[in-house]
This record gives structure tokens, C-alpha cells and sequence, in this order.
């Protein structure tokens, strides 16, 4: 069985139809790149994920049971986290406790400091930070944070809406480099990226999306070489 196991999934806001039967999946370990234009509706497709977005139609079975009768403030305890599009951070909270946001769902308080540790050593520059405001943080260090405190809340489907957007190319890199990292310890990954080429060079599997629909899908090298991926999202 699928860790994650999306059919027919529709969304409409107010009668217009953002997301026109979806359907697509995961399984543990994987790291999957959903890729697509500006308003194709991959973000309310992730909301739908975590129930921020109500859908229209179709099934979502997250670890085999219907995400619709988990309710939305019970999912990260349920094991989906996200870190969405513009981060949600807490800007009035430091550092180290937006991070510690991310395990409030936890009780085992020794093991939550050595995962502190861990995310500080990905990011050493939260750590020497971690009393800083996170409003005053810099972008690529807010996006750190975000998936900082994601990562500590343990999850087993962790989704990344675009992580890289609005940031410096060097940051971007290393950005990807802690997706790469953090996929590598097995968790389960659904990465919605402009940034189509590295997105594909981390993942096993993408899809594209197209006004609503899924239009293509495969492994991660097929979609990379194939010509009208190229085209139209590698800028090739
Ligand atoms: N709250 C909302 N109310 C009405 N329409 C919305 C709402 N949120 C999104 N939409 C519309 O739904 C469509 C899909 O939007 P969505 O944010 O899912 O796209 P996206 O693929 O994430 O795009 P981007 O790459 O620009 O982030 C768009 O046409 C958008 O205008
Ligand atoms: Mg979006």
C-alpha cells in the first residue's frame, strides 16, 4: 500500500475548478517533485493534503486511512507536515523556539534536544542564531527554519512548497542539498518546485501539472530528458 494515494482529487473555489481529478502517489522513502507552471494548482493540491483546502471530489488515503476524517489541526500528529509557500514562521518568536514549535506534538523531551542538535548541525547558522527573532532572519535562514522545525516534527510524508523561491542561487543549493540529506535519512518527500531541474535531479519520481491536471509522469531521468518537460519547464 501507498504511504500517500490520491484519486480523482478535485478542488474549486467558489465554482471555479483549480484542480480537475488528480490522481497520484507515494510510497515510504520516496521523494517525489510535482512540477508546473504559475497557477496550475500544485499549492491548493498540497492544501488539500493537510486539509487547509476542502475538496470537491475524489479520495486522499494518507497511511491507509481517508485524511478526510483526520482533522486539520491533527495532522502533523498523524505524521504530514508541511512548510508552506512564504515559510509560516513565527517572526516574534526566536529561532530555537519555532523550532521547538515543530515538536509540540512530542513528549519525549531528551530525544527532541538531540534532533535540536541535528537540525543545528544542517543548519549551523540557525545555531548561531537561535535567540534571533525569526521575523529578522533572512530568507534562505527562514526557509531553514521552516524546514528545521518540520523535520522535527518527525513526519513520515514531509511537503516542501517550492523551498527554494526567492533565494540566491548559493542558498538555493544548499537548500537542496539538506532535501537531499534529509531524503537520505528516509523520509518520505512530495517537493513542489519552480526550480524544475534540481527538483528532478533530487527526486525518483515527478509529476507535471498542467491547468488542474496531471499531464505527465515518470522517473525523475525520463521526465529530465524528455523533450517537452525540457521545453516548457527546463527552459531548454
Ligand atoms: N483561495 C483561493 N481563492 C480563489 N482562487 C484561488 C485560491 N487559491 C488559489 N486559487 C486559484 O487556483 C489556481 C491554482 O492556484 P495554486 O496556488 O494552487 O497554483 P500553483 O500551481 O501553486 O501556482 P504557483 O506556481 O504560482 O504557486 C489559480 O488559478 C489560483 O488563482
Ligand atoms: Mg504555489
Amino acid at each position: 500500500m501507498s504511504l500517500l494515494d490520491v484519486k480523482d482529487l478535485k478542488v474549486a473555489y467558489g465554482g471555479i475548478q483549480a484542480v480537475k481529478g488528480v490522481d497520484f502517489h507515494i510510497e515510504a522513502g520516496e521523494l517525489v517533485t510535482l512540477i508546473g507552471a504559475n497557477g496550475a494548482g500544485k499549492t491548493t493540491t498540497l492544501k488539500t493534503l493537510i486539509g487547509m483546502v476542502k475538496k470537491s471530489g475524489g479520495s486522499v488515503t494518507f497511511d491507509g486511512k481517508d485524511a478526510s476524517t483526520i482533522p486539520s489541526h491533527d495532522f502533523v500528529r498523524h505524521g504530514l507536515a508541511m512548510v508552506p509557500e512564504g515559510r509560516g514562521i513565527f517572526g516574534k518568536l526566536t529561532v530555537e523556539e519555532n523550532l521547538l514549535m515543530g515538536a509540540y506534538t512530542r513528549s519525549d523531551k531528551a530525544q527532541i534536544l538531540v534532533e535540536m542538535e541535528r537540525v543545528y548541525g544542517l543548519f549551523p547558522r540557525l545555531k548561531e542564531r537561535y535567540k534571533q527573532l525569526a521575523g529578522t532572519l533572512s530568507g534562505g535562514e527562514q526557509q531553514m527554519v521552516a524546514m528545521g522545525r518540520a523535520i522535527l516534527s518527525r513526519p513520515k510524508l514531509l511537503l516542501l512548497d517550492e523551498p527554494s523561491m526567492g533565494l540566491a542561487p548559493i542558498i538555493v543549493q544548499k537548500i537542496f542539498e539538506i532535501v537531499r540529506m534529509v531524503a537520505a535519512e528516509g523520509v518520505t518527500m512530495l517537493l513542489v518546485e519552480q526550480n524544475a531541474k534540481l527538483a528532478l535531479e533530487v527526486s525518483q519520481r515527478g509529476y507535471v501539472m498542467e491547468s488542474g491536471k496531471i499531464t505527465m509522469t515518470g522517473n525523475a531521468q525520463d521526465l529530465l530528458a524528455d523533450e517537452r518537460v525540457r521545453n516548457a519547464y527546463l527552459g531548454d
